[in-house]
């Protein structure tokens, strides 16, 4: 027989659709002004603390899939490392050639020190 440590795990659920949202990091993890790839259900994506507000993206360029975890923060946005496309952390908008399409942004909530994503 399992037993379970938290007792809260034991509990019936209240009946409903799944929730989407999931544990993605540790905030300590994040420091400001990083970046740190994460794997989840819908692909990889990319968590960036910028000056202390953690922001989730698709870790995929639009212009050529190259993941956007390999860049860096330039000027409060996401600079990809191969060929220079910059992103809007917050809202995922492309703003310098050569992407043209946004990415995919992520819902981010920080709650006791750990880092929560919305996936749908
Ligand atoms: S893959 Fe990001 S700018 Fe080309």
């Amino acid at each position: 027989m399992r037993l379970w440590r938290n007792s809260a795990m034991s509990r019936p659920r209240a009946a409903g659709p799944p929730s989407s949202r999931v544990r993605v990091a540790s905030a300590d993890e994040i420091p400001p002004d990083t970046l740190r790839a994460v794997a989840t259900d819908v692909g990889p994506v990319v968590l960036v603390n910028l000056d202390g507000d953690i922001y989730a993206l698709e870790d995929r360029c639009s212009h050529q899939d190259y993941p956007l975890s390999a860049g860096e923060l330039e000027d409060g946005e996401l600079e990809c490392a191969f060929h220079g496309a910059r992103f809007d952390v917050c809202t995922g908008r492309a703003t310098q050639l050569p992407a043209v399409v946004p990415v995919r942004t992520f819902p981010v909530e920080v709650q006791g020190g750990e880092v929560f994503i919305r996936l749908d």
